[in-house]
């Protein structure tokens, strides 16, 4: 499970504890019974433990995803000692699998399951358990409507990794993003396809994001992003129309609505775009959530495009920092951003300027400020290597 692997910083450590946390239906119990069968096959014992469901139904779903003839040890309770007294019985446990931390109970404990002291109670106790017999645990947490893990973030800070899930279920692609991790870097991402038969890794996920043909359409462009230590290149879509409306409408998916905000300021006072009677959409392809403030260059140039309805062409990508006063920032890792691009058939990249000339074998314009925007859109990309002087 290279993808797994990826966003726990390289594979599961010794007596730690994982947290994984989503949105019910996301995936995470799917996700995990294919993790434990994995485990299991490797020669080390894995225990499942559904407070939530009963073993028939974990052997339905197994079956789904024709997992049916794993070892994977099953037990369905929710109850604390049950589960610390099997966990002690079996020599060389490799791993415990506990779905969910908010359905277990403590005996000890008069409250119910999945408040506060519980999750916070269970969890400190798996987690003396993981570090004195060496198993590693992962805890399940339900994520609520607000985005807290209900229990709350108390767990957050007791796990060693805490991996989320992105978006909602109604996307076929799942992102599952390293948070938090004591033995590897954050902000990780690993990418999963949702199928009847569970989830598949993506083979090729930066280009998976991207339009398999010609953009066509105007307000539309890639920018060529890292999650992670991923390079990722992904088309952001804007959408400009007139607003009838006292406040126009400013909506974002994927992406920090305030700092769409921010843009379409930044091309009002710098540009000379004004939006302030328009309604502004942006969407982030493929259900994709980017926090880089490098992709504010994209975003301006979509803005732009969709506003002046010219065509970005599919072989251009976009990165940079764009600050208040509509100057472009350098950001980070410029080389893996450009390969990636190269591999993925990219001819040109707007960009900031490069500290150290790089010898990747492609277009680069370096822009300062977001006016040369004007000159690079206009051409359509037709420009040569190196700064874009007049515009
Ligand atoms: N019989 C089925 N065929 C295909 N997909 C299914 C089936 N049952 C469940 N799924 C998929 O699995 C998802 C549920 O995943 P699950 O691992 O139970 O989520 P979680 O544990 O995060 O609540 C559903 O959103 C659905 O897409
Ligand atoms: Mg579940």
């Amino acid at each position: 499970m290279n993808e797994f692997n990826r966003v726990l910083g390289g594979g599961l450590v010794k007596g730690s504890a994982v947290l994984i946390a989503g949105e019910p239906g996301i995936g995470k119990s799917t996700l995990l019974l294919q993790f434990a069968a994995l485990i299991s096959q490797n020669s080390r014992s894995c225990l499942y433990v559904s407070a939530e469901e009963s073993i028939e139904q974990i052997q339905m779903r197994a079956a789904r995803l024709g997992l049916s003839e794993a070892s994977v040890l099953l037990i369905s309770t929710s109850s604390l000692t049950y589960i610390l007294d099997i966990a002690k019985k079996v020599n060389d446990m490799g791993v415990i699998i506990i779905d969910s931390i908010q359905t277990l109970r403590n005996d000890l404990i008069d409250s119910a399951p999945g408040t506060v002291t519980q999750v916070k109670s269970c969890t400190m106790e798996m987690i003396a358990h993981a570090k004195k017999s060496g198993t590693s645990l992962i805890i399940v947490g339900h994520v609520t409507k607000d985005g807290q893990i209900a229990g709350p973030k108390v767990l957050e800070h007791m796990a060693d990794t805490v991996i989320y899930f992105e978006g909602d279920n109604t996307q076929q692609f799942r992102v599952v993003r390293t948070i938090k991790n004591r033995y590897g870097p954050t902000n990780e991402i690993g990418i999963f396809e949702m199928s009847s038969s569970g989830l598949n890794e993506v083979k090729n996920p930066s280009a998976m994001f991207m339009p398999a043909s010609g953009l066509g359409t105007s307000g539309s462009c890639i920018f060529a992003g890292i999650e992670g230590t991923r390079p990722i290149m992904v088309e952001i879509q804007a959408l400009v129309s007139p607003s009838f409306l006292a406040t126009p409408r400013r909506s974002a998916v994927g992406w920090d609505v305030n700092r769409l905000a921010m843009m379409i300021a930044i091309l009002g006072a710098r540009y000379g775009l004004n939006l302030s009677d328009k309604e502004v959409y942006l969407n982030v392809v493929g259900g994709m959530k980017i926090t880089e403030p490098a992709a504010d260059l994209a975003v301006i140039a979509a803005l732009i495009s969709a506003a002046s309805n010219i065509v970005i062409p599919r072989e251009m990508v976009f990165f940079g920092e764009v600050g208040l006063s509509g100057e472009v920032r350098q950001v980070i890792q410029y080389e893996s951003r450009l390969n990636e691009a190269i591999k993925l058939g990219i001819e040109k990249a707007v960009m900031p300027s490069e500290r150290k000339v790089l010898t990747c074998n492609i277009n680069r314009s370096w822009i300062k400020h977001i006016l040369e925007l004007k000159k690079v859109i206009n051409n359509r990309g037709d420009h040569k290597n190196g700064p874009v002087k007049e515009y």
